[in-house]
């Protein structure tokens, strides 16, 4: 079953600006349901889901699976962290063992870039990507649009700046992605060592002091130093990377206009970001982290085949 998004959702590279757009809008009638006492609409009833984790989360697990549930779908989920199988045997093994149980959709992450698409060529459900590798992570790239959205309206000539382990970074890619289709103008700032070597060639501007990038930005991006992801040497040490380019309130004081701050969690606190900026008016996570469910919500009804003018009804539980 395809709807407008297509049978999956891989990425931000392949969706166009009007796809992007309504996720975003789809979002919006999601959000109340949230809101109310009985957290619940039958939209997806019958529909069954799999979330199939290969690597650690709390957060994106635990949102997906809040998504389906609210919208009334049946849900197994399979952590798989810690698995020393050989990935692409385990891929394809487990593709097999999904397809047998006649599941409509899989959610998958996975320490592997290109893991989500080479699941999707290989099933008939739909798939999508909670995060692979160092790719892509579209539902967190959605969801920062959105929470920018709210506070900007119209992205298009805005200024976002993503801050730090950039090389690391399937959200930066995935922002990096939907803010240009949507006409952001967008930035990097990080340690040389941490930035791309490519990265000009996405269409971004390169800021090596983070007190340019909050001279320039309308909203920062802040991004989580990925130790997991680093062998070693990639900066002197977590003090230092604080001392040059942690996100910090007196920096902020002197930033030229009210300026935006999103991290997609999990935060190191007094690391890339300290925490009377996390805590503080300039931040908008954890409206990021209710807008996530929200975005997913939207997500699983489109790629279910649901009519965006249809969302509106979907919320009062009629469709
Ligand atoms: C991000 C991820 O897993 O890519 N986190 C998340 O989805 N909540 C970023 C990160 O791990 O730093």
């Amino acid at each position: 079953m395809a709807g407008p998004l297509g049978k999956d959702l891989l990425g931000l590279a392949p969706l166009t600006a009007e796809q992007i757009r309504l996720v975003l809008d789809t979002a919006v009638p999601f959000r109340e349901i949230s809101e109310r006492q009985i957290k619940k609409v039958p939209t997806l009833r019958g529909m069954t889901i799999v979330n199939l984790f290969f690597e650690a989360s709390t957060r994106t697990r635990i949102s997906f699976e809040f998504a389906e549930k609210r919208l009334s779908a049946d849900t197994v989920n399979v952590a798989v962290a810690g698995s020393s199988v050989s990935k692409g045997e385990t891929l394809v093994d487990t593709a097999r063992n999904l397809e047998a149980m006649k599941i409509d959709m899989v959610v998958i992450r996975h320490p592997a870039s290109g893991a989500a698409q080479f699941l999707a060529e290989r099933i008939e459900s739909n798939v999508i990507n909670a995060g692979d590798g160092t790719n892509e992570h579209p539902t967190q790239g959605l969801l920062d649009m959105l929470t920018l959205r709210d506070r900007f309206g119209d992205l298009a000539g805005k200024r976002i700046c993503i801050v730090g382990d950039v090389l690391h970074s399937r959200v930066a890619r995935s922002n990096i992605w939907g803010l240009t289709k949507l006409g952001a103008e967008v930035a990097v700032c990080g340690p040389r060592s941490l930035l791309p070597n490519a990265i000009g060639e996405m269409g971004v501007t390169v800021f090596n002091r983070i007190e340019e990038a909050i001279e320039w930005a309308d909203a920062l991006n802040v991004l989580r130093l990925q130790l997991e992801r680093m062998e070693a040497g990639y900066i002197p040490s977590l003090r230092e990377y604080n001392r040059v380019f942690g996100v910090t309130r007196a920096r902020l004081d002197r930033a030229p206009r009210d300026i935006c701050i999103l991290h997609p969690g999990p935060m190191n606190r007094g690391v890339e970001i300290d925490s009377d900026v996390a805590d503080g008016p300039h931040a908008v996570i954890l409206a990021q982290v209710t807008n996530g469910l929200a975005i997913r919500m939207a997500v699983l009804y489109l790629l279910a085949g649901g009519k965006p003018e249809l969302a509106e009804a979907a919320k009062k539980g009629a469709a």
